[in-house]
């Protein structure tokens, strides 16, 4: 297959190519317009169709004769156990779990919010949610009270699943305690949890709202897939964005249905059957789209993993994985395979695995730097494959697309855009730049389907955040540029967003939180270099006046508020007085030159900064304090 004339007629003619493509997938209504816009002018896929994501997840594949095949692997590290689900097990266990959330009175259109570890009980609670036409909201499990209480807030839930505990390494975190907190701290108040009780630890239930999930399973009768309309949203998924409000981004139905069978087959390159593996978490959103959605209605097997790349119970447990289920495409972020390189170097846990199934490895959520990128082909010996994308796309928006045509790799780039995805440099006025110049990385719209169509109850912020800084185009959040032959390398945010250990967050929301202290004047947050992580969040802080505080002490405090407000993922770890933060003369304060020099990279002093002394001021406490590229 040709990778070039395959995209251009994928933004050429849009509508023709994705009706193509929208015929692979059983609706149970053809749509009507293949693309269309709403009220607001915001564009959609698929109007007219109906459809029912968990059908097409499960029931589908039983009709079609494959419902003893395995559909999901649960191997939990953690625990040192295995758990194979057939389809036909699966449809046992989500409709079951559809009919409880039935009793307790969701109905199409409702909310449920889930706060889970990685268990399988957590896939089957989101599809079982899609089989209502209800609208599930995961909170991945490593969030603070308070920043689970903002998403209850917004998304409204009338029951919220939950369980007992999740396992760190060797740590046992109970779930029930956060979720009481958030409860407590939310204005609005759920009618009901479940709590699926973990044996490693047992939650109090308390009241009328608690309810123990297993109990209530067992009784419930098992409930149909309700039909829904394709535009009608899937899930909504919290991210973050450059405020402490994180965006609600919506998932439709069809588009998303349409994308993900798509990219199992192109980007991939699998075939049904095929066993694949993302090691992420359900809470992010290549869990939603790679742990449970895509694999299943391309009647894949999935691997649903519980634990870490490392100590769970060595470096060697990916190899461990991949070889006991043939896993023959894998995808996590770079750090974990960073975590590996650090304590097994040279792969020695490898050779105790025969690891043959394994065709490709694919990357994302977070930058592939090169040297982790040379290490990884040198020892696993298959394509390495960086993609690019983001919560808002829901799949990969610039990748090898290994089902059409395979290009040689390039370090540093995630390779030419998928079908679907005009990809555009522009400039700070909105003019197209050319060939390696770098600028924000846009795509024209229409943005292709699974994107999302709005935020959850707030079209402004949609328009403001993506589409009013250059008109007819989304602005993704990120810099890049194009090379000459087409390659796409993305360079990091260009707004208040960091990635920490494939994890997004906003270090705009840390300035609000570290900015709350009663000690603290102001304060900038930067994302700097972590050799494991990508990037770590540092804070710079000024003292209000009068104020006496060590810096030991201070730090202790902040590190302690955002690990309290935000969670133990954040990994805030340093934060260091300075008298003053430098600043343009208008009052900007410069993150951009902070990171640079915190992290040892060239740059050129502003000739609009205020006083430049401060600079040096930083520089000298980045010394003492072997911060950075001083350490
Ligand atoms: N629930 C509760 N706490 C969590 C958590 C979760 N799901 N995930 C992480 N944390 C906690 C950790 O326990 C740690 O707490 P501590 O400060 O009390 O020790 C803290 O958050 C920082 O965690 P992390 O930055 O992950 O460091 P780590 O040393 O625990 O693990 C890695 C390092 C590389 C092994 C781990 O970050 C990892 O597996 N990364 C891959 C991430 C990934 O797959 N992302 C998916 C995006 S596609
Ligand atoms: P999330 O929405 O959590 O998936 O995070 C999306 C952001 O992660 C993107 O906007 C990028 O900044 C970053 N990102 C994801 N994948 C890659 C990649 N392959 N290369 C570089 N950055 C990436």
């Amino acid at each position: 297959m040709n990778y070039d004339s395959f995209y251009q007629k994928s933004i050429e003619n849009p509508e023709a190519f994705w009706a193509e493509q929208s015929d692979k997938i059983a609706w149970f209504k053809k749509p009507t317009q293949i693309l269309s816009t709403d009220k607001n002018g915001f564009y959609r896929w698929f109007a007219g169709g109906e459809l029912n994501t968990c059908y097409l997840s499960v029931d589908y594949h039983i009709e079609q004769g494959r419902g003893n095949q395995t559909a999901l692997i649960y191997d939990s590290a953690a625990t040192n156990s295995i758990i194979k689900y057939t389809y036909n097990e699966i449809k046992e266990e989500v409709s079951k779990i559809a009919g409880a959330l039935r009793d307790l009175g969701i109905e199409k259109g409702d909310t449920v919010v889930i706060y889970m570890p990685m268990v399988p009980e957590a896939a089957f609670s989101m599809l079982a949610c899609a089989r209502l036409g209800a609208v599930h909201s995961v909170v991945f499990g490593g969030f603070a009270p308070h920043e689970l209480a903002i998403r209850i807030d917004d998304a409204k839930p009338n029951v919220i699943i939950s369980a007992s505990c999740g396992i760190e390494f060797d740590k046992i975190i109970p779930y029930k305690p956060l979720l009481d907190e958030a409860i407590h701290l939310a204005e609005f108040k759920p009618k009901n949890c479940l709590v699926l009780q973990r044996p490693m630890c047992h939650a109090n239930l308390v009241g009328e709202r608690d309810i123990d999930f297993a109990t209530m399973v067992a009784q419930s009768k098992p409930a149909d897939c309700v039909p829904v309309d394709a535009t009608d949203p899937l899930y909504v998924l919290y991210t973050s964005g450059t405020t402490g409000k994180p965006k609600g981004i919506v998932r439709d139905n069809g588009g998303h249905a349409v994308a993900m069978n798509f990219s199992m087959k192109y980007i991939y390159d699998l075939n049904p059957k095929d066993v694949f593996w993302a090691a992420s978490d359900v809470g992010w959103v290549v869990g939603h789209s790679y742990i449970v959605y895509a694999p299943l209605i391309y009647g894949c097997t999935t691997v649903f993993f519980e634990g870490k790349p490392i100590k769970t119970p060595d470096a060697g447990t990916f190899w461990r994985v991949i070889d006991e289920h043939k896993v023959k495409v894998f995808f996590t972020a770079p750090t974990a395979f960073r975590a590996i390189k650090k304590e097994d170097s040279e792969a020695k846990l490898k050779e105790k695995y025969d690891t043959s199934s394994l065709k490709t490895i694919f990357v994302a959520g977070e930058r592939c730097d090169p040297p982790t990128l040379e290490w990884l082909q040198q020892i696993a010996q298959v394509p390495i494959i960086d993609h690019w994308w983001q919560t808002e796309s829901g799949w990969g928006i610039v990748a090898n697309m290994m089902g059409v045509e395979q290009f040689p790799v390039k370090a540093g780039s995630a390779t030419k855009p998928v079908c679907g995805f005009d990809v555009q440099i522009l400039g700070e006025n909105g003019q197209k730049l050319g060939p390696n110049e770098e600028g924000y990385v846009c795509i024209k719209l229409p943005l292709p389907p699974s994107c999302l169509p709005t935020l959850w109850n707030d079209d402004d912020r949609f328009r403001s955040s993506y589409l009013n800084k250059f008109e007819g185009y989304y602005l993704t959040g990120d810099g890049g540029y194009i090379d000459e032959e087409g390659y796409v390398f993305i360079m990091g945010r260009v707004d208040d967003v960091i990635n920490v250990a494939g994890h997004r967050l906003s270090t705009g929301e840390m300035e609000e939180i570290v900015g709350s202290h009663k000690a603290v004047a102001e304060c900038a947050v930067v994302g700097i270099a972590d050799e494991l992580r990508g990037q770590r969040p540092l804070g710079l802080v000024v003292l209000k006046d009068g104020i006496e505080i060590s810096e030991e002490v201070l730090e202790e405090q902040l590190i302690k508020l955002i690990r309290d407000q935000i969670g133990a993922v954040a990994f805030f770890r340093n934060a260091i007085l300075v008298k003053r933060l430098p600043k343009t003369r208008s009052g900007k304060i410069l993150r951009k030159t902070i990171r640079q020099l915190v992290d040892g990279e060239q740059f050129t002093i502003p000739s609009t900064i205020d006083d430049v002394s401060i600079l040096s001021e930083i520089e000298l406490c980045m010394r003492n304090r072997k911060i950075g590229v001083f350490q």
